[in-house]
């Protein structure tokens, strides 16, 4: 189909011929709400696409270029917006530094941490990225071993080294997060029709579970999982959808593409049903991001937002030798998406703050509290 065509041919443009500066390893950090039991999360460990990228897919395929970063890092940062993603603040509101890229080998530090997260990965192999989830689940795998027998070698006169290693014995009560599956969906879409890609979603359901049950094996317990969003939602999809008025919800978003996103969301709830059955020691919550999303689309004027189907960067700008990207709107934080694919700082800021305290997850905990 013409419109995932173009939402990815839009997505690699961002991600592979732009260019930046890496993203340094700590900045902000504290902030957030301070509920009653908070639990102790010295670490999170991130899995995904772009939506929770913050350097991997820069550092490892093609650097993300000026305006990304514009609005908060003042540079680049690795990240497909003008400043910081929802795990982002969820960093934030846990009192711990920016997640570093595991893919990031400038200045990186993983004490709290590492994000295995990269722009175009999806669950399932074959599709836009090399680092599909079970390369990310291998990657973590290998940086516990890795970190766990550096960390044991180093003796403590070589403190600095250490300090940028996690803690061997907190791997268990660091914080696991997903964002992925925004990626198959699409793929679907563009190289075969609805009615496959619905069959493909327990498929994607199995290979996900089957991570779950990895890290569980590797001693993770604390899982913070995001559905999918409207895909229908994005700009992209409802530019190239604006023609077929059958299609069309409420909202204006494009209905078909959200239809197989629900269903995705829906299997998704029933697998974690089972999950927390057959591992009882584990805590999953299932964050409904969708509907956060779907929120903020419906109510843009409410947040102060234009128009929620336009977008702010970038026009293509011919420069000597190559096409660059520049001219984003005067304005970001009244746009709901940065570039058509991606949700500007302005609006991530917004669902972060609607999914952090707990109202759009099963069980209704913020994410300070999703611990056993
Ligand atoms: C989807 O593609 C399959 C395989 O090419 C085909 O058999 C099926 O009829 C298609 N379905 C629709 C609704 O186009
Ligand atoms: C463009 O590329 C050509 C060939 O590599 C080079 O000679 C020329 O100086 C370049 N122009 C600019 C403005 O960089």
């Amino acid at each position: 189909m013409e419109i995932w065509k173009r939402i990815v041919v839009f997505e690699m443009m961002l991600s592979l011929g732009l260019m930046g500066c890496l993203v340094n390893g700590f900045g902000g950090g504290g902030g957030g709400g301070v509920p009653q039991r908070r639990c102790w999360f010295p670490a999170v460990y991130n899995f995904g696409d772009s939506n929770s990228d913050t350097g991997g897919r820069s550092a490892a395929l093609g650097e993300v270029r000026p305006p990304n970063g514009e609005t908060f890092f003042g540079k680049p940062s690795g990240r497909y917006c003008d400043g910081r993603l929802v795990i982002d603040f969820i960093a934030e509101n846990l009192g711990l530094p920016y997640l570093n890229a595991y893919l990031d080998s400038i200045g990186t530090s993983f004490r709290h941490g590492a994000n295995f997260a990269t722009a175009g990965s999806s669950i399932l192999p074959g599709g836009y990225s090399p680092f599909f989830l079970d390369i990310q689940i291998s990657q973590f795998i290998q940086f516990k071993k890795r970190t766990i027998a550096l960390y044991n070698k180093l003796a403590d006169t070589n403190q600095v080294y250490k300090d940028v290693l996690p803690r061997p014995e907190e791997f268990s009560k660091s914080l696991y997060t997903f964002d992925i599956g925004q990626n198959d969906i699409s793929h679907g879409f563009q190289y075969s029709n609805v009615s496959q890609t619905l069959q493909s979603i327990p498929k994607m359901m199995d290979k996900f579970s089957q991570a779950l049950y990895q890290l569980y094996g590797e001693g993770a317990r604390n899982f913070w999982i995001h559905n999918t969003g409207p895909i229908g939602c994005l700009p992209t999809s409802v530019a190239y959808n604006k023609d077929n008025h059958n299609n069309v919800d409420n909202t204006g978003c494009a209905a078909t593409q959200n239809r197989v996103a629900q269903e995705f969301n829906r299997q998704l709830k029933t697998r974690v049903l089972q999950l927390r059955a057959q591992l009882p020691q584990a805590v999953f919550t299932v964050v409904d991001m969708y509907s956060a999303k779907y929120a903020v689309v419906s109510n843009a004027g409410s947040h102060g937002f234009q128009d929620p189907f336009s977008f702010c960067c970038c026009g293509k700008k011919q420069m000597a030798n190559e096409t660059g990207y520049g001219d984003p709107c005067s304005d970001p934080s009244r746009r709901i998406s940065w570039d058509g694919v991606h949700y500007s700082e302005a609006a991530n800021l917004i669902l972060a703050r609607s999914v952090m305290y707990g109202s759009f997850s099963d069980p209704p905990l913020p994410v300070a509290e999703a611990c056993r």
